[in-house]
């Protein structure tokens, strides 16, 4: 994402993450109270657990199981801790051990012809550290002298005593760039012969910048080959890697580095809290069509981490490499990256607040997309609307009991014989009518596409599969044939998203699709793919992909487990290079489609995830189940998915598997109104849980937080902008905004949106009182402006079925409008503006307006953009650029939080109005009626 600045006629500066456009004089003062100023050092007590994954032992892999059973074996062994073996130095603290035998299970003689310490320990066998270690010394690569490049430096590594693995790469190349002051960028390639690498990274890469304006110093251990990063400001070591050996073998690169901090978020996609637990764990990146449970490997892969320093600075650490993946970690702190084949490709982004961190990283995998206004109404989905009867039934009753609505989607019941790019002739035989009759109640319509091609059709009847294969677009085994799972349909082809043939077939199947179904966005789902049999129906062949010498803990305990042979063939390279990056190919193919057949803003739904996928596709979080421990949960995942540049992200709300309780949803349905996308959806067998189904009272629970939402879209919608604009983030983690605040290091049971909006949900069954925290500064209930003034503390909260609790943070405004049951209706309604005073008096805040659906209307200059900004006695709204979608469009109702005493007058443009009221209790001025036209300068004024 590169933003033109000249074609756009518009300044930008960074401040604290946001994007701000310059303006003159006072109204620039007055934006340079930023965020920023909020950071205030604030020390509290630690009373927030950290919510870590629990280990399910079941799910372990038979390579654990191995391990485990032959350190049970030697548990009667003599135990000593440190000592000399056989000439070794062995003298290690346990927590600073590293591995020696992480590929496969060793006995003690085995871990001593590596040359490596074998020490037992007592305790469980199955977890803690490793009995079989690296000693203080061992052989690795050696490392030449550093030369000058175009791009940096680089030096030749060279190993002379081989590893135990089999196929070392011998002589390697570092090449070390330091790309931005905030940016290192180190790769190890194999000088000779081209290794695979990720193809798609959104930077390119750069000159070098000075080392005088670095934000890091780089060291090097020559021999044995590692390096260490530190901090400049203050010395901090972010990164040792001399701590274990690197180890580079055709399917197995290794290495270790010391963390400066235990505080790590990332490395996902995976069930757990906001960061992760680093007793002896391990967390394995593969993507695997798998309900979301601890300890597994789910739907996507995100080998990127943030580290939180303890004073408010934070690092990042991105390994671009799509291989399966396992990263160990260890309490001391250390991490531990393994991965079987690419190459090592490391970026380090030095902040140096975690906000910073999260913006360096996505200017590497690219800015997330602006999604389409509409797709941040609600969304409502089930699999089991079996007709076009049935889900025309759903939206009357949705419209019935007043529930807004702007997407109905169709689960797989839709197509003929559940092959994709059908429709069904007898339940949905008049679709596209049904759709044409959503799009006139001013709502959109979105279904299910998978991309396995059912290749059983007879010949002539199935054109997707037919043309597919004339044009050679699908995934080849290993003997040069289509390969052939099994999904839904039956056995089916994949498509080869890496091949320019097949993004053209795709386009075309899509295109010819759209014009039976003026559908408006598409759900790729089973994209991991996902196989209902192992590898393809012929199984597959022995090959060192398929049966490599090593397996990361994948659940099922083989790569090919639940997908594709890792032999099979694809244009770019092998499915075993390729596999984490099937999602992130569909999605780019499905998004050109729509673009190419509906002339708008694209809408895509992935599961499968991968670096880089926010630039065109939104994420949910799979097949959660119905139940409170997966509602908290929820709240992390979504958290994480904005560090990973997809902020348009949700969970199935009411829960997708198992039926769902009317608290439970009522909760679900509060926390789900403030997760960026906001889905229910629920699987064929369950109880019905659409709004509509529940008693009077949980309905109007429901209802109020809908309506809440769509009041609050303007806001959201803005906050969207801001993410593609300048990457920050839409749903955030109190870390990133309080960085200096310990409490907020590992809060995932609240959240903000932006940095204005403090959400705190019901997480608990049966609980309507909860402490939740309030970092330093005011806060103000955004239902009636009652003021809490935080040192940072936790702050007993009432919340009754019907409520959740949101707070306004003192000098933010916040710009709705009022609530309709589609965004079509809502968007035309009067706008209002919650302004929430600092304790000193003031508040600013920004609307970004387009046509909600246009592509690039920022990047073209087609967009209007108001700032808003007050002062003790006054609000103006200033529009800093307007265009034809805010045509109309009026200014309804101002609320004043923080008002300290009754006004004696309000004038808006100069007239005195009479429409006002004043709270002493909380002291909230409302001034309403107004009808002010939001494309002009707008002044509102009190008299104290
Ligand atoms: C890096 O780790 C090695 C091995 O543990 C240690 O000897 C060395 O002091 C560390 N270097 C720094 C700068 O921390
Ligand atoms: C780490 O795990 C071990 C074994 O499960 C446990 O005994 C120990 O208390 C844990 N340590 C911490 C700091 O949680
Ligand atoms: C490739 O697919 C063809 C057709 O299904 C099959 O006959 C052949 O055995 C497969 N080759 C391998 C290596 O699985
Ligand atoms: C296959 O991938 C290569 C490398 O990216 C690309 O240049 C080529 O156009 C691709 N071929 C097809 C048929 O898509």
């Amino acid at each position: 994402m590169v933003l033109n600045v000249q074609a756009t006629g518009h300044e930008m500066t960074m401040n604290c993450g946001l994007q701000h456009h310059i303006l003159s004089t006072s109204a620039f003062l007055a934006l340079a109270f930023s965020s920023c100023l909020f950071l205030s050092l604030f020390v509290c007590d630690h009373n927030e657990s950290t919510v870590k994954a629990r280990p399910e032992s079941e799910l372990r892999s038979k390579y654990v199981r191995e391990y485990v059973q032959n350190k049970a074996v030697n548990l009667s062994d003599n135990v000593q801790a440190d000592q000399l073996v056989s000439g070794k130095d062995c003298s290690i603290a346990v927590e600073r051990r590293y591995d020696c035998g992480r590929d496969r299970a060793l006995t003690q003689a085995q871990c001593e012809s590596r040359g490596c310490c074998y020490v037992p320990l007592t305790g469980s066998a199955s977890s803690g550290p490793p009995w079989c270690f690296y000693p203080a010394t061992y052989p690795g690569y050696k490392m030449g002298a550093l030369v000058p490049t175009p791009r940096g430096q680089e030096a030749s590594l060279t190993r002379s005593t081989p590893s135990y693995l089999p196929r070392d790469i011998t002589t390697l190349r570092l090449e070390v760039m330091a790309e931005e002051a905030g940016r290192l960028h180190l790769t190890l390639k194999d000088p000779v012969l081209t290794r695979y690498e990720v193809p798609f990274v959104a930077v390119s890469p750069s000159k070098p910048t000075e080392t005088k304006n670095l934000l890091y110093d780089v060291e090097y251990q020559p021999d044995p080959f590692g390096f260490i990063v530190r901090r400049r400001s203050n010395g901090l070591v972010l990164l040792n890697t001399t701590v274990a050996p690197l180890l580079f073998a055709d399917q197995y690169l290794q290495m270790s580095t010391t963390l400066a901090s235990s505080v790590v978020s990332g490395l996902g996609e995976h069930y757990t809290g906001l960061t992760l637990d680093l007793n002896w764990t391990s967390v394995t990146l593969w993507n695997r069509d798998m309900a979301p449970h601890s300890d597994v490997n789910l739907y996507g892969s995100h080998p990127f981490c943030l580290v939180q320093e303890g004073d408010g600075q934070a690092y990042g650490i991105f390994l671009l490499n799509s291989n399966a993946m396992e990263v160990a970690l260890q309490p001391s702190p250390a991490l531990t990256w393994v991965t079987t084949g690419g190459i090592l490709d490391f970026y380090i982004f030095l902040g140096p607040d975690p906000q910073s961190v999260v913006r360096q990283y996505h200017q590497v995998i690219g800015y997330p997309m602006m999604p389409p206004y509409w797709s941040l109404g609600f969304h409502l989905c089930r699999w089991g609307y079996t007709s076009t009867k049935a889900t025309r039934a759903v939206v009357q009753k949705m419209h019935q009991a007043r529930f807004p609505l702007d997407v109905q989607w169709n689960d797989l019941d839709y197509a003929d014989k559940r092959r994709v790019f059908t429709f069904d002739p007898q339940r949905f035989g008049d679709l596209p009518k049904m759709v044409n009759e959503f799009h006139e109640l001013g709502m959109k319509y979105v279904l299910i596409l998978d991309p396995g091609i059912s290749s059983t059709s007879p010949p002539g009847s199935y054109k997707p599969f037919d043309e597919g294969e004339r044009r050679g677009v699908f995934i080849r085994n290993l003997t040069g044939q289509t390969l052939i799972g099994k999904v839904w349909p039956g056995p089916t082809a994949f498509p080869d998203f890496t091949k320019s043939d097949t993004v053209s077939w795709w386009e075309e199947c899509i295109r010819d699709f759209y014009t039976k179904v003026p559908l408006d966005g598409l759900w790729i789902d089973m994209n991991e793919p996902a196989n209902f049999v192992q590898g393809s129906i012929n199984g597959c062949p022995d090959t060192e992909l398929d049966n490599p010498p090593y397996v990361p803990d994948v659940i099922g305990g083989q790569l090919n487990s639940g997908t594709l042979c890792m032999s099979s063939k694809q244009n770019l390279s092998t499915h075993y290079n390729l596999h984490n990056l099937y999602g992130l190919t569909e999605a780019m193919a499905t998004y050109s489609a729509l673009l190419k057949a509906r002339a708008s803003r694209p809408f895509v739904l992935s599961r499968s995830s991968f670096p880089g996928l926010g630039r065109y596709s939104g994420h949910w979080t799979g097949d959660v189940r119905s139940d409170w421990e997966q509602l908290r949960y929820s709240i992390p995942a979504v958290l994480l998915f904005s560090l990973y540049g997809v902020p348009l992200v949700g969970a199935d709300i009411c829960g997708f598997e198992g039926d769902t309780s009317e608290e439970l949803c009522v909760r679900w349905t509060q926390l789900g109104a403030f997760y960026p996308f906001m889905r229910n959806h629920n699987d064929r067998p369950n109880t019905p849980q659409e709004p509509y189904v529940f008693g009077q009272e949980a309905q109007a629970a429901m209802r109020d937080v809908m309506m809440l939402r769509y009041s609050l879209l303007p806001f959201l919608y803005t906050l969207f902008h801001q993410a593609h604009t300048s990457a920050s983030t839409v749903a955030r983690p109190l870390f990133l905004e309080f960085p200096s605040d310990p409490n907020c290091q590992t809060i995932d049971k609240q959240f903000l949106w932006g940095s204005s909006l403090l959400i705190s949900p019901v997480l608990e069954e049966g609980v309507v009182e909860f402490p939740a925290y309030l970092p330093p500064g005011m806060w103000y209930s955004l239902y009636n402006g009652k003021p809490y003034s935080s040192k940072g503390q936790y702050l007993l909260l009432s919340a009754p079925l019907d409520t959740i609790n949101i707070h306004v943070r003192g000098g933010h405004i916040i710009p709705q409008q009022t609530p309709a049951l589609t965004t079509t209706a809502s968007r035309r309604n009067p706008f209002l503006l919650t302004v929430a005073l600092s304790t000193k008096g003031w508040a600013r805040g920004e609307l970004f307006w387009d046509d909600g659906e246009s592509l690039n209307t920022f990047e073209s200059g087609d967009y209007s953009f108001l700032i808003f900004i007050a002062e003790q006695t006054q609000l103006v709204s200033e529009p800093l650029r307007v265009n034809g979608a805010l045509d109309g469009l009026v200014l309804g109702e101002v609320r004043v939080f923080g008002v300290p005493t009754p006004p004696t007058g309000v004038w808006a443009n100069g007239r005195e109005v009479q429409d006002y009221s004043y709270r002493s209790d909380t002291k909230v001025l409302t001034v309403s009626n107004l009808a002010l036209l939001m494309s002009e300068t707008i002044t509102v004024q009190w008299k104290l």
